[in-house]
């Protein structure tokens, strides 16, 4: 029997169309060779909803994304927003829908394709090898934490100020998912804060180190966020698995991305409890090569794998896609982020072609 899936498509703003259209015509072919069925709907978010209802995240949006099995998001965000009141910016849209659908957990996995080891900025044995996954706390900190906002004093003088704040609970939840999924790996986790100096970071580390007695079989170790950005770029090798809060998470898999060539390459998944999760590319919109056909779309249909993958349940076919993609590297396709000597380059559209070419064949 057809597995049928009913699927919120958001592309977004920039490059989001682009790289989104080759995703869903990989999708098609997939849904064909794993007897599936997707249902696709668009909606709006970011700078095209903005454009469309003065609003960032539309209650419409929200509403199908709940009803959904699985949202596909591309970017959001552009020049062309960038001056507008904060909740009329698109990046408040992203963060409500985090929000609203409860996704507090983000996986952002850093994995060097040997294809890619002469793309990277860094040397061939630093990073030969790189294996890392990111499990980034995604509803709270410093981006959520009350009191927020730019406040005027008496005397006129303006103070800007945000909170970073957990509670234990939500500590919890998000150690929880960073023990379990080292169990998957490697078997070792680091989580990063900053415990030297702030107060919300000690009880971050204190509530780690007292669940790491409930996981003996991980290797657990602590790692101050500006050491851990160090060593990410002197020895990423020597990280499995890292668990942090909000903003330092947002940091650091920017940095992890650089790793394996480009961040053109790196997908997400957002995950609550239960419920729809949210798969996104890491990267943004790109809006100064956006509509030229020059995005790499590796990453958003890298994102598709990994709705496959930890949405749907559907690893068989996500590793279909995780193959091809590999396999395209291997053929020597490069979009322009990821060129190197002897390869061939394709925009956005022939990325997709040649993918769908090696699926098929
Ligand atoms: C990310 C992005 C977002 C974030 C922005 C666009 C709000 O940088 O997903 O990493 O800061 O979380
Ligand atoms: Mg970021």
């Amino acid at each position: 029997m057809t597995q049928k899936y009913h699927i919120t498509l958001l592309p977004g703003d920039g490059i989001g169309p682009e790289i989104m259209a080759v995703t869903v015509e990989v999708l098609q072919v997939i849904a064909r060779q794993f007897a599936l069925e997707f249902d696709f709907t668009d909606a709006l978010v970011g700078g095209a909803a903005i454009d469309a209802t003065g609003e960032p995240l539309p209650e419409a949006t929200l509403e199908k994304c709940r009803n959904s099995d699985g949202v596909l998001l591309a970017a959001i965000g552009g020049y062309k927003w960038d001056n507008l009141p904060r909740h009329q910016r698109p990046e408040t849209g992203l963060l409500a829908l985090r929000a609203g659908l409860g996704l507090f957990a983000n996986l952002r996995p850093a994995t060097i394709l040997p294809q890619l080891i002469d793309a990277s900025t860094l040397k061939r044995e630093v990073v030969e090898g790189v294996d890392i996954m990111v499990v980034r706390e995604l509803t709270g900190g410093i981006y959520f934490g009350q009191p927020k906002g730019i406040f005027a004093a008496e005397t006129g003088v303006k103070r800007g100020v945000n909170t970073m704040a957990y509670t234990e609970g939500e500590i919890d939840r998000i150690a929880k998912v960073g023990f379990e999924t080292a169990q998957k790996r490697q078997g070792k986790l680091c989580s990063v804060d900053k415990a030297n100096v702030l107060d919300v970071s000690q009880l971050w580390r204190d509530r780690v180190t007292a669940m790491g007695s409930e996981y003996p079989d991980v290797e657990l170790s602590h790692l101050y966020v500006d050491n851990a950005a160090m060593q990410l770029v002197r020895a990423p090798k020597q990280f499995d698995t890292i668990v942090t809060s909000n903003m330092f998470g947002d940091i650091l898999s920017d940095a992890a991305a650089m790793l394996t060539g480009s961040i053109g390459m790196l997908p997400s998944a957002s995950l609550g409890a239960d419920g729809t999760g949210v798969f996104e590319p890491v990267h943004g919109s790109a809006p100064d090569i956006a509509g030229q056909d020059k995005a790499n779309p590796l990453a958003q249909v890298l994102s598709g794998a990994m709705m496959l993958r930890y949405g749907l349940k559907q690893s068989a076919a996500a590793d279909k896609i995780e193959q091809a993609v590999s396999a395209v590297l291997e053929v020597g396709y490069r979009t322009g982020d990821i060129m190197s000597p002897g390869t061939r380059q394709v925009g956005c559209r022939g990325m997709g072609e040649a993918l769908i070419q090696i699926l098929e064949s």
